[in-house]
């Protein structure tokens, strides 16, 4: 069994964000995942303090800030694959996303106790929501900074949706969604050696297609359902 986990990088926990991350999560659901969330703006994740450029011995695990990262990388490391969702935010990701990024240089720099990143060999998908423009430079980021720690980025891992509404009623980005969490899944399986690489890595068959529909329905009325009923919105 491999472990996914998906992080919302919006502070909309009702968000585009969010349902395409739980459309990407159930789709590695489907290929036999063990799958968890987390909203990362339920914690609070302060920003990193550069022990690093001090003293590269300085930046050893467990980092010495004390908040709610202490929560967040046990999960990070046991997880076999991470999904990152994140809002545009003028052209980059949202800022507790790159406390987040910035404060697991600790695992990464375990390469100087360890021989090796805390994070290499985990598998990593991306989507990135917006209105308007730069979803690309977003998953560029995430990719590079992603690759930089040592992770494995799957074929088709990215997915990507600006424009006015709600992002899973586009049939492209639901279906790249869907397959961000199918390839996450699917490579950490293969690189544990639980099975072999599949015949295809998108998956884009009319079974399917109308399946990932269905799901993304149920996704939205979900969410419709919790907007209604939450009386903080
Ligand atoms: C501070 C801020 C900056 C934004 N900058 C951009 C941007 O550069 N490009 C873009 O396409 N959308 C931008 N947006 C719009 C959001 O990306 C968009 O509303 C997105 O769907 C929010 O994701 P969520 O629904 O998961 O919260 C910005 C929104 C905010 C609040």
């Amino acid at each position: 069994m491999v472990k996914v986990l998906g992080i919302n990088g919006s502070p909309r926990s009702y968000g585009n964000s969010i349902q395409a991350l739980r459309l990407a999560l159930k789709a590695a659901e489907l290929e036999g995942a063990e799958v968890s969330l987390i909203n990362l703006y339920d914690y609070d994740i302060k920003p990193c303090l550069g022990c690093v450029s001090d003293d590269v011995m300085a930046c050893t695990y467990p980092c010495p800030i004390d908040d709610g990262m202490v929560k967040i990388y046990p999960e990070i490391t046991s997880a076999d694959g991470l999904i990152i969702s994140s809002p545009i935010y003028w052209f980059g990701i949202s800022g507790l996303l790159k406390n987040l990024i910035d404060r697991l240089t600790v695992l990464e720099n375990m390469i100087y106790v360890d021989g090796k990143s805390w994070l290499e060999g985990k598998v990593a998908g991306f989507i990135a929501l917006g209105n308007d423009e730069g979803a690309t430079m977003v998953i560029s980021h995430l990719m590079s900074v992603a690759n930089s720690f040592g992770m494995v980025i799957p074929p088709w891992a990215l997915a990507y949706y600006v424009g006015e509404g709600n992002a899973l009623e586009e049939v492209k980005l639901l279906m790249d969604a869907a397959n961000v969490g199918r390839a996450v899944a699917l490579m950490a399986q293969v690189l544990k050696g639980l099975r072999g690489q599949p015949k295809i890595w998108y998956r884009a068959d009319d079974k399917y297609r109308e399946y990932i529909k269905n799901l993304a329905k149920e996704i939205m009325a979900e969410f419709d359902e919790k907007i209604m009923k939450s009386d903080t919105l």
